[in-house]
């Protein structure tokens, strides 16, 4: 059986040009970058290069760009680190809708003490503005929306929510884990002061990503070490990965445009496709949404029960964000935009990328109906 892979917002596979770039790094040019002698200098320069292009890429400049391990671990870097050097202050926002490593720094910080806001979305997920500006107070340190959801695709207003900041003098965070690489990103133009960019969201390596933190704000070191990127993040740098990120992002500089009318293309026609079966539902924005995602809820469907089926047949979705797909509870994300329970758990994400074929999208589009039909016929929740 030909399998099917719709799960790109989970990851992605590497790029062969990315590996092939890579490679070199793992064996011949394998120095640590801090090390003073030519393989050590070698190494210096590979690291030098990324971080210039992937500092052009969001308008950002060079010293501004720290590579981390993760997305986890620049989010983790981005809240703590302002946080704790703030603390005078002691209050942080975040959205309704962030990734479980913002939701779960933010419960760290408030067992240090801080007081955290969360800040509502309507029902396609967006975040209010006008909350964003009445729930800052003289207390305020950090305000962290994410750029793109991971579950559901809806695009925030960034620019306008970094200006809310800018002007009320409290920083801005946006996990970008999801955006970066599919829309463009300007630091400067979009008043963002903190960024988090991951590698394997972008046919990259897993094992690098970035924290972009504008010049002049201070972050206090989660990772303490040997002085590695500014001192704010000690351990070795993993050059072959670092070099792969960067390469991904020369790759989508020069493909994107076509890349991403191509995916809105198959996307929309699945979003049409699968809204002609009973009872089912859009989640996210109708329009302001990552072009890969998709992402639905089904009436009197178990998401789980789904997934499996479609996994029976060869084909790879999710319920929702991979980091939640073990657990019981319903998605807090479909649950923020006014899903309720028994609703949330019917939710399949289907989540396109650059192996996507018509033909692949087609399948999913005639067996889906089916499948629903089997399983609605058992449904504990009864139609
Ligand atoms: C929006 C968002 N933030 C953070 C992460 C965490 O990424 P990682 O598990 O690679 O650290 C993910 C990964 O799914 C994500 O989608």
């Amino acid at each position: 059986m030909q399998k099917i892979y719709l799960d790109y917002a989970a990851t992605t596979p590497v790029d062969k040009r990315v590996l092939s770039e890579m490679t070199p790094y793992f064996g011949v040019k394998f120095g640590n970058s801090m090390s003073l002698h030519s393989f050590g200098r070698a190494a210096k320069i590979a690291l030098e290069e990324s971080r210039a292009v992937l500092a052009g890429f969001i308008n950002a400049d060079l010293n501004e760009i720290i590579f981390t391990g993760s997305a986890t671990e620049s989010n983790n870097l981005a809240l703590k680190g302002v946080a704790l050097k703030n603390k005078e202050k002691k209050h942080i926002i975040i959205s309704s809708i962030e990734h479980p490593c913002i939701v779960e720094s933010s419960e760290w910080l408030k067992k240090q003490g801080f007081e955290i806001t969360k800040i509502p979305v309507d029902k396609y997920g967006t975040v209010d503005t006008e909350y964003v500006r009445r729930a800052i107070t003289k207390k305020t340190i950090l305000v962290s929306v994410i750029h793109a959801s991971n579950e559901i695709g809806t695009i925030q207003p960034i620019e306008k929510i970094g200006k809310i900041c800018r002007e009320a003098g409290v920083y801005f965070h946006t996990d970008a884990s999801q955006s970066f690489g599919k829309i463009l990103i300007d630091v400067k133009k979009m008043n963002i002061d903190l960024l988090t960019a991951s590698s394997h969201k972008i046919y990259g390596p897993k094992g690098a990503a970035l924290l972009y933190i504008r010049k002049g704000i201070m972050v206090e070191p989660v990772l303490h070490g040997g002085g590695q990127e500014n001192g704010l993040r000690g351990s070795t740098v993993n050059i072959p990965a670092v070099v792969g990120f960067a390469r991904a992002v020369d790759i989508y500089k020069k493909e994107a445009k076509k890349e991403n009318a191509r995916l809105i293309k198959l996307r929309n026609n699945l979003i049409r496709k699968v809204l002609k079966i009973e009872d089912s539902h859009l989640n996210g924005h109708p329009e302001k949404r990552l072009p890969n995602n998709a992402n639905f809820w089904f009436d009197f469907i178990e998401g789980e029960s789904l997934i499996m089926q479609l996994d029976m047949e060869g084909i790879a979705c999710s319920t929702g964000s991979a980091c939640s797909s073990f657990k019981l509870e319903p998605s807090h994300v479909l649950m923020a935009t006014g899903l309720r329970p028994e609703q949330a758990h019917g939710s399949l994400r289907v989540s396109l990328g650059r192996q996507t074929t018509e033909k692949e999208i087609n399948q999913l589009i005639k067996l889906l109906p089916k499948i629903i039909k089997k399983i609605r016929e058992i449904s504990p929740y009864g139609k």
